[in-house]
């Protein structure tokens, strides 16, 4: 049996992903020093409050102080932000922790960002429903958070009742007819990214085949992490076991994902471009439930690395800012030393491949450097 997984070609013609790896690439050959007039790429989360509580998330954690009182994002806020950002933003991804969906506003959420440019939700898709099809039809991308492929399993790691498994296939097999309704040259993609956690790393085949069947474009198996030093890893023993079933039941992917987060070593290889481009160059913003604005995934649980607020500050006042250029300089100094915490972080791989990137003269150099990993929407 073989199994699809980013790292291996896409069934379909259209590798959303790929596309903007591409532009990206092609972007930051111009000026290699410039922070960009906006960022690449806006990641907005917009409530701290979840439908589930996953056995291997920290987000409770993390957001303890955004739950009482309950910060969420304001609209009016973000569509200020959205005014004055540039067309060099390319997507706008919708996430957490928490779920976006629990967020009162996300239909006219997701409308907003339609509106402005290509859009993808990052949600475990079990309450949808309140989300109209038109919005829906409108995403570019879907990451849907598979944490089973099973009832009993998925009772196991969300707590939630068995009879929220069908739901969530009922809600999937929504997004997959939409998606088949749009002309071709619209492109959509639905990324299945399988959390292997503790409670659901045995049945690994069981969740690869349900998604075979449920239609989804890619698969990316994704290892938890201990993030907020909250002890969810596979446990060395767990690994083995896990490596035992991928050989197997031939699941090809699996290796370099192990490898890829649980070997200091090989990840601290990974720092060999001069600088964090991520950071330098202004690829990402992320703007969390309370307003604040970061600039790389594993800082943006703590305030020390806001380069702004959008509920006190216009968005022209925090992007390209003082702040903004200092907060800059000491995480590419965190990077140059190799001090980054790489588990937590999904951009460190873009920097290398932007150095190669940057000598390519065509779109092929820049597409044999795409991993699944410099997605920026894995
Ligand atoms: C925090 S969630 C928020 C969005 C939504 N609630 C969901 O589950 O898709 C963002 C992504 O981080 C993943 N995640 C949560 N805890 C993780 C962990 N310990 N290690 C790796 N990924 C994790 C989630 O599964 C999800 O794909
Ligand atoms: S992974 Fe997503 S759905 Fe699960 S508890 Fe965390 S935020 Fe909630
Ligand atoms: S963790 Fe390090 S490599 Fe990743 S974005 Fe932040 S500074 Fe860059």
């Amino acid at each position: 049996m073989q199994h699809l997984s980013a790292s291996m070609e896409p069934f379909k013609g259209n590798d959303l992903r790929k596309v903007l790896f591409v532009e990206k690439v092609r972007a930051a050959r111009g000026d290699i020093k410039k922070l960009g007039e906006s960022p690449y790429l806006v990641e907005i989360i917009p409530t701290p409050r979840c439908n589930s509580r996953c056995s291997f998330c920290s987000y409770r954690k993390r957001n303890a102080h955004h739950r009482t009182p309950l910060r969420e994002l304001s609209l009016p806020k973000i569509e200020n932000v959205f005014q004055h950002i540039s067309p060099s933003t390319k997507g706008i991804f919708i996430s957490g922790g928490g779920e976006p969906t629990c967020y009162e506003h996300i239909e006219e959420l997701l409308q907003l960002c339609v509106e402005l440019c290509d859009t993808g939700l990052c949600s475990n898709y079990a309450d949808i429903d309140k989300v109209s099809d038109a919005s829906l039809a409108a995403l570019a991308f879907y990451e849907w958070s598979v944490v089973a492929g099973d009832r009993v399993t998925y009772t196991t790691v969300t707590t939630r009742m068995q009879k929220m498994f069908d739901r969530v296939g009922v809600n999937i097999r929504r997004v997959v007819s939409l998606r088949d309704m749009l002309p071709q040259n619209h492109i959509q993609y639905l990324i299945a990214k399988v959390l292997i956690c503790r409670d659901n790393y045995k049945t690994i085949s069981r969740i690869l085949g349900y998604l075979d069947a449920l239609g989804v474009d890619s698969i990316a198996l994704r290892l938890v992490n201990n993030y907020e030093d909250i002890d969810v890893e596979l446990r060395s023993g767990q690994l083995e076991d896990l490596k035992a079933i991928s050989s197997r039941e031939q699941i090809t992917s699996l290796e370099h994902k192990l490898c890829h987060h649980t070997d200091p070593e090989k990840t601290n290889r990974l720092l060999l471009a001069s600088e964090c481009y991520t950071v330098t160059q202004g690829h990402f913003a992320i703007i969390d439930c309370d307003g604040e604005v970061y600039v790389c995934v594993p800082s943006s649980t703590d305030r020390q690395w806001s380069i702004g607020n959008i509920n006190v500050q216009p968005w022209h006042e925090i992007w390209g800012s003082e702040r903004h250029k200092d907060v800059v300089e000491a995480l590419n100094c965190t990077y140059t030393k190799g001090n980054c915490k790489l588990s937590g972080c999904r951009h460190f791989n873009f920097n290398c491949a932007l150095e190669r990137g940057r000598k390519g003269k065509d779109q092929d150099v820049c597409l044999k450097d795409f991993q699944e990993m410099l997605g920026a929407f894995i």
